[in-house]
This record gives structure tokens, C-alpha cells and sequence, in this order.
């Protein structure tokens, strides 16, 4: 199926990201949020985004304008009504997306696939409180959207074949690599990413090493691009923190359980680079 509209849920971190590359390979792009404050400052950060790629001779400046006059926004999902492809990436809160599934399975066309960039929630879950659970996948993101080349595409056991090729195919033309997981918490990477970064702050817990030299160790041990302390940081301590939650709830695995530390720091406000504050400063 040809997917020509796209429309976007959530214009956080991650919602704008995918809107902004969407916008960027040639699609009419919609996006959506609770507020009409967070709508405009999404949008005015796929502006700096744009503006910053123009200024690093990444795209013209008639690139941008072109791009910007794709992006649309509306604080009603009924304007989705004409989406082949409709990407949610709204608050990580199973319930919360149940419901913007089913407000979307009422007001999209039979034929719109609609996509969950949940990191670890159940898929099926999502698809189960629509009328077309075979028309729903995972479409998982990686932060910085526009620079991370990668896409997991995430099969239910209810996803068609065709939905799924749909997706693939979908996230080729925004130049990213898919690969294909089944609908199981954490699905591929966060499955392994995570007991890897709660394995460095149970180090740096348990008093192995400074902060600083767990994460050197890895970057120039690894030639990872951020150590783990500083990709949580990153992430968001609060984001990390839910998905060990949802993933430690799952598999009942000590390896995804959250340190201690790390429910301090989020009941702290400490959440990482968008506070100013994690295992480092950003002020
Ligand atoms: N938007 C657009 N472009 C960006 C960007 C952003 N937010 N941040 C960086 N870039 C671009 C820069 O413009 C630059 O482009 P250029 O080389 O063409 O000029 C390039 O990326 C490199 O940026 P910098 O030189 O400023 O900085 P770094 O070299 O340190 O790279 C980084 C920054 C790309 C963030 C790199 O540190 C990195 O890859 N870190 C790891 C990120 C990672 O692991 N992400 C996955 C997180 S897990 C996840 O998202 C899953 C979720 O479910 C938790």
C-alpha cells in the first residue's frame, strides 16, 4: 500500500523527530498533541532542527521551506481522517494509547495502518482496542530520530503480513534500516540496551568506579559514541525508569529491575540532560 499522508501523535522528543523526517522525505505530515503549548514548541524545535541542517549545508533552505509547508498541526485527532499511516508516539502509558488507538480506529479510513513507537508497552494491546487489529504494528524510533538509522519494526501475532511489509517499506523511504521483532517487552535493542545501562549504575552503586571512568571505559574500550551513564542521561532517567519497570514487570529477570539510584534521581527531578540535571550537568 502507497502511504502518502502520515500523521503523528505526540510531538515530544521522539513524536517530533519522526514527524520531522517524515516531513523531510516528501510526505504530508499531521502532528498532534494534548496542548496547544507543547504543539508549538515541538514545532518550533523541528524549526531550530531544520535551520540548524540548513546552516550545516544539509538541506537548502528551500528544502526547509518545502519541508515546513508539509508539517501540519491540530489539537484534533479528527483531522487524522485522511492518514494512510498514523504513527503514535504519545506518553509511554499502555492505557493512555489504548484510548488514542481506538479514537484513531474511529476516525481513520479501513486501509490506515496504525503504528505504535512504543519502546517496550504491548502492541497487541494497543491493536486489541481497535476494530483492525491486523492493521497494527511497532514502528520503534531511536533518539535523535533524524540522525539514528534504525527502525524496529514489531509484529504482533495479530499483524498481516501486508501491514508489516507496509511499515518496512515505509521506513526505507525515510533512509532507515528495519529490523523485524516480535511483540515481546523491549522488543530487540532496549532489550539488550537496558540490563547493559542499569548494569553501570549498579557499578557506579556498588562503588567499582567514578562515573567518569565507567563511562570512558566504554566509549574509548568500545568506541561506543556516549558511555551509559551519559545515553541515560540522554534518554531521560525517567523514560529508563519506566521502561525497566515495564520490561522487570514482564520478565520478572533481576537484570531489568531499576537501581535505587535511579528512582531517587527521577523522584529528585534529576532526569538527565532535558532537566539540566542526571548522572552530569547540563546547565
Ligand atoms: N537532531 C538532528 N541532528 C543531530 C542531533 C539531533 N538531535 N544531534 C546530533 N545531530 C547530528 C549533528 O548535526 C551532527 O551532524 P554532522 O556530523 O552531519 O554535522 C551529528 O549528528 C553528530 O553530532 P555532534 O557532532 O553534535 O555530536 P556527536 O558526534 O556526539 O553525536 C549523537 C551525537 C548522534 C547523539 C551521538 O552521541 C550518538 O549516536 N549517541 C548515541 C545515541 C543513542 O544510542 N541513541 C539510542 C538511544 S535508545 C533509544 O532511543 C530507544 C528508546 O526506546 C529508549
Amino acid at each position: 500500500m502507497e502511504i502518502k499522508i502520515v500523521g503523528v501523535i505526540g510531538c515530544g522528543q521522539m513524536g517530533r523527530g519522526i514527524a520531522e523526517v517524515c516531513a523531510r522525505h516528501g510526505y504530508q505530515t499531521t502532528v498532534t498533541d494534548v496542548s496547544q503549548e507543547l504543539l508549538d514548541s515541538g514545532i518550533q524545535l523541528i524549526d531550530r532542527s531544520l535551520t540548524v541542517a540548513a546552516k550545516r549545508g544539509k538541506m537548502t533552505e528551500q528544502d526547509k521551506d518545502t519541508t515546513l509547508s508539509r508539517l501540519h498541526h491540530t489539537l484534533n485527532i479528527g483531522d487524522f481522517g485522511d492518514c494512510d499511516l498514523v504513527i503514535e508516539a504519545a506518553v509511554e502509558n499502555l492505557e493512555e494509547k489504548k484510548k488514542v488507538f481506538a479514537k484513531l480506529d474511529e476516525v481513520c479510513p479501513s486501509h490506515t495502518v496504525l503504528a505504535s513507537n512504543t519502546s517496550c508497552l504491548s502492541v497487541l494491546d494497543m491493536a486489541m482496542s481497535t476494530k483492525r487489529p491486523d492493521h497494527v504494528i511497532g514502528m520503534h524510533f531511536f533518539n535523535p530520530v533524524p540522525v539514528m538509522k534504525l527502525v524496529e519494526i514489531v509484529k504482533t501475532i495479530v499483524s498481516s503480513d501486508e501491514t508489516v511489509n507496509t511499515g518496512r517499506s515505509f521506513a526505507e523511504t525515510l533512509e532507515k534500516t528495519v529490523i523485524l521483532a516480535q511483540d515481546s517487552p523491549g522488543f530487540i535493542v532496549n532489550r539488550l540496551l537496558m540490563p547493559y545501562l542499569l548494569g553501570a549504575v549498579r557499578m557506579l552503586e556498588a562503588g567499582v568506579a567514578s562515573k567518569e571512568d565507567i563511562d570512558q571505559g566504554m566509549v574509548l574500550g568500545c568506541n561506543h559514541p556516549m558511555g551509559p551513564l551519559t545515553l541515560l542521561d540522554y534518554i531521560g532517567l525517567d523514560t529508563s525508569y519506566f521502561i525497566a519497570c515495564a520490561m522487570y514487570e514482564e520478565f520478572k529477570d533481576p537484570l531489568y529491575a531499576p537501581p535505587i539510584l535511579v528512582k531517587k534521581m527521577v523522584a529528585a527531578g534529576h532526569l538527565g540532560r532535558k532537566s539540566g540535571k542526571g548522572f552530569f550537568d547540563y546547565k
